[in-house]
Order: structure tokens, then C-alpha cells, then sequence
């Protein structure tokens, strides 16, 4: 949206959150605490806040004034019930799409944007034509492609925007209002239309493809590993083929993120409803690889470290689900981290952009042992030299670019002997550390 706000000088864009602490964090007068970090961001907001893009708790004014109103809330993961585990909570959205009916008094465009399963829009419609007040309203899907990290450049640049609408003609009108927003800074040949369903699935299978692609390197980074050949060399091989392409294929501890994992399950489960077993079990895999991914190397620190990390204290270098981003959604760091509590390990942990409460309420989260256990078995630093010290082990879960650039000369001199490595990013010159003394340990190497 602050994007939006940004390139569309003309449009107002409110942002509404029943959350007050929230919106005043949106608000705060210095743009650089706004409470999410990515890069750029906050010059946008700095620029458009106050002039087209406002923050507001004030939800119901907000509904009541808009034309267009993009839905946005959290889809999670179901915790109870049928789907447990897998299908989406679509609790927020129905409550969102009550409110909107309740009250709408004009005619207005509703736009999902957060990732729904197909035919989320028929439950929107239906909750929406039937307030009896005459309202009349359209339905569009547009989901968002962004990653996390690159958001802005993203959005600035898009590969694509994807629309979905009713093909009727107030469908197509609809549309074209969307389509006319992003053509103040897209060019049309990258503004795709298509049907509801279509916007909706494909934002589904983009995930899913782009994760098969890391379930896929990393399945083949294990028999790297057995074989002598070098994961980083099979990739740079095979992505040379003009038809895979090179993108999307670095192997890795696992991928995490508020995306990838929900999506398919998301996916999965919808297979299941339609009785697809085989389509299900498919994508399935792509999740019972990644959780191999993540407890493999959790298994491989231990038993490289002679069987033991009881009472050993391990260095965890990054805890986000990748760089430039604060966000520690299903980062494979709480999974891993989880493992090697369960195996006595003292964990010290160092990210540039996580702070301790967010490391520890992932930790609880989980609930593996009591919060008291969580906080004596793991500590924050402040900085990466203090939590590597006197370490048995590092590893490396996220792969901050300044990981490269520290001392690693100080950091060998300070740590336990034999120094381990355990690069779970494969980011770091593991040829130098092997000069400075390290045992070095990657990825598929
Ligand atoms: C993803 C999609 O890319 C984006 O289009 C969608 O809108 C939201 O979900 P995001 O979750 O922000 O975006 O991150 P992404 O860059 O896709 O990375 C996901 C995970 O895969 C991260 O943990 C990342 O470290 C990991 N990954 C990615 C790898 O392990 N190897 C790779 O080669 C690429």
C-alpha cells in the first residue's frame, strides 16, 4: 500500500488495524521505527505519510469512504478442528468481509490480496450480496508476488501483476479499475488478467514450484555429501540450462517464511478435499523434504561434535528465514534450535535484526518445554564476537551478507578447539577458515 501511495499521488491510501499499538508504530514520527524492516521501506513511507497514506485504527470510516478496499489479514496455518495442520484459517477473512458488508453503503471493489485457497472469493461474494442493503460489490484477486527482504524493488519492478475478476461486465470494469492503479508505474505487457480462480491457484503453485526448487537442490546437497560432488558446482551446472534457469536452486538448511510451508499444505489440502491423493502425496514431499533438510543438519552438528552437545555451547549466526528481513516465520533456525536443546546444547545466538523476545517466543511457541527451560538454555547477544566465544560450534542459519566480512582470525582465537563451522547458508569462504583452523562444514560440499 505504501507503495501505491507512493506512485499514485492522486489515490488516498488508508491503512486500517484493529491493533493500536500497531498503527501508532506505523505513525511514528521518525520513519525508521516503523515496525517492519525492509530495505527502502521506510523512505517510501517517509514520503508518502501524511499526504496519500494514512494509518488508522479507525476501521469502520475507513471501509465507509473507500472505493476499493484490499483485504489483507493473516490466513495461518489451522490449529483445531477439520484441516487441522494444513488447510488455511479463513476465520480473519470472514470477519473482515462481515464487517465490510455491515457497512458499506456504496458500491465498492474488494480485493484480496492475502493468499487464499481457490474459490475463497465465492465465500467473500456470498457473505458480501447477501447484506440486503444493495449494495453492489466486486471481487477481485490480486496476490502478491513480493519477497520478503526485496519487497520494495520488487514491487517497483515486478515480473508481474496478476488480476483476477468475474468475467461479467461489471467483473471486467472492475479489473480495469486495478489495472489502471498499476499502470502508473507497470508497463501493461506485465499485467496479466485472467479468471478468479486462476489469480488465485497460480499464486498458490508460484510458491509451490519456487519451493520445489529448494526441496529439490537440497535433496540432491545430501547425495553431494555421500558422492564427493559439490552441490554449489551441480547447481551452477544445471542452472546454466537455459531451461531450469538459475535461480532458486541454492542449498540450503531449509526454507522458512510465513509463505512457502502454508502454501502448499494449503495445496495439499485441497488435493485431499477433492480426493487427488496422488497430486497431494506429490507436493506433499516438498514439505517432508524441507523438515528432513532442517533436522539433518541439527543431526550432523551433533554427531560431528563426537555424539555429544550436552553441556556444549553452540553459536547460532542468524535467526531470521533469510537476509534483510526481520521476519523469523518458520525459520529453520527455530527448528534446528529446537533440536539441539532436546540434546542439551547451550545455545548462543547472534542476529543483526532479531531481537531476544522474538528468538524466545519462536522457541515457546513450539512447545517442547517450559519457557523457563528455553530462557536458561539460550542466550542473545549483542554481537556476534561475544556470542561466539568460547563456543564448542558455529552455525550459520541465515545468510547475512556481514557474516563474511567478521574477524574470523579473532573469532578462531577465542572459541573451544577443535573450532567447528556448520554453514547452513553456504555463505561463508569455508578454504579460508580452513587456513585459519576451522572444521568446516556446509551444505552439499
Ligand atoms: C516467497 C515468494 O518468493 C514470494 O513470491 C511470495 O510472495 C511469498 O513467498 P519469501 O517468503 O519472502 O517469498 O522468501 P523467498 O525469497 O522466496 O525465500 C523463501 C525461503 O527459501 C527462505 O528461507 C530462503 O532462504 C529459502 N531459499 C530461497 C533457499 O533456501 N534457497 C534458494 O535458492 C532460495
Amino acid at each position: 500500500m505504501a507503495v501505491i501511495a507512493q506512485k499514485c499521488p492522486e489515490i488516498q491510501v488508508t491503512v486500517v488495524d484493529l491493533n493500536e499499538a500497531r498503527i501508532q508504530a506505523w505513525n511514528d514520527e521518525d520513519a525508521k521505527n516503523i515496525p517492519i524492516y525492509e530495505p527502502g521501506l521506510s523512505d517510501v513511507v517517509a514520503e508518502a505519510r501524511n499526504r496519500n497514506l494514512f494509518f488508522s485504527t479507525d476501521v469502520e470510516k475507513a471501509i465507509d469512504e473507500a472505493e476499493m478496499i484490499f483485504i489483507s489479514v493473516n490466513t495461518p496455518t489451522k490449529t483445531y478442528g477439520a484441516g487441522k495442520g494444513m488447510a488455511a484459517d479463513l476465520k480473519f477473512i470472514e470477519l473482515c468481509a462481515r464487517q465490510i458488508a455491515k457497512v458499506s453503503k456504496s458500491d465498492k471493489i474488494v480485493v484480496e490480496k492475502s493468499t487464499l485457497p481457490v474459490r475463497t472469493a465465492e465465500a467473500i461474494k456470498s457473505i458480501l450480496n447477501n447484506t440486503g442493503n444493495g449494495v453492489n460489490f466486486q471481487i477481485l484477486s490480486n496476490p502478491e508476488f513480493l519477497a520478503e527482504g526485496t519487497a520494495v524493488q520488487d514491487l517497483l519492478n515486478p515480473d508481474r501483476i496478476l488480476i483476477g475478476g468475474d468475467p461479467s461486465p461489471e467483473g471486467k470494469e472492475a479489473v480495469e479499475a486495478l489495472v489502471e492503479i498499476y499502470s502508473n508505474w507497470v508497463d501493461s505487457s506485465k499485467i496479466l488478467t485472467t479468471n478468479l480462480w486462476s489469480s488465485e491457484l497460480s499464486k498458490l503453485t508460484a510458491n509451490a514450484f519456487l519451493a520445489q526448487r529448494v526441496s529439490s537442490v537440497n535433496a540432491i546437497s545430501e547425495l553431494c555429501e555421500k558422492t564427493g560432488a559439490d552441490v554449489n558446482e551441480v547447481a551452477k551446472a544445471i542452472g546454466m540450462d537455459s531451461r531450469i534457469g538459475s535461480k532458486f536452486l541454492k542449498a540450503s538448511v531449509g526454507f522458512g517464511g510465513s509463505c512457502f510451508q502454508k502454501d502448499i499444505l494449503n495445496l495439499v489440502y485441497i488435493a485431499k478435499s477433492y480426493g487427488l491423493h496422488e497430486v497431494a502425496d506429490y507436493w506433499e514431499q516438498v514439505i517432508i523434504m524441507n523438515d528432513h533438510q532442517k533436522k539433518r543438519f541439527a543431526d550432523k552438528i551433533v554427531s560431528t561434535l563426537y555424539n555429544t552437545v550436552s553441556g556444549k555451547k553452540i553459536a547460532f549466526l542468524g535467526w531470521a528465514f533469510k537476509k534483510d528481513t526481520n521476519d523469523t516465520r518458520e525459520s529453520a533456525a527455530i527448528y534446528v534450535a529446537d533440536d539441539l536443546i532436546n540434546e542439551q546444547a547451550s545455545l548462543s545466538v547472534f542476529d543483526p535484526k532479531v531481537s531476544e523476545s522474538q528468538i524466545l517466543s519462536d522457541l515457546n511457541y513450539l512447545n517442547s518445554r517450559a519457557a523457563s527451560e528455553n530462557r536458561s538454555q539460550v542466550s542473545v547477544l549483542e554481537n556476534p564476537y561475544d556470542a561466539c566465544k568460547e563456543a564448542h560450534a558455529i552455525a550459520v542459519l541465515t545468510e547475512w551478507d556481514e557474516f563474511k566480512t567478521y574477524d574470523w582470525e579473532k573469532i578462531y582465537n577465542q572459541m573451544q578447539k577443535p573450532a567447528f563451522v556448520f554453514d547452513g547458508r553456504n555463505v561463508l569462504d569455508g578454504k579460508k577458515l580452513t587456513e585459519i583452523g576451522f572444521i568446516y562444514n556446509g551444505i552439499g560440499l
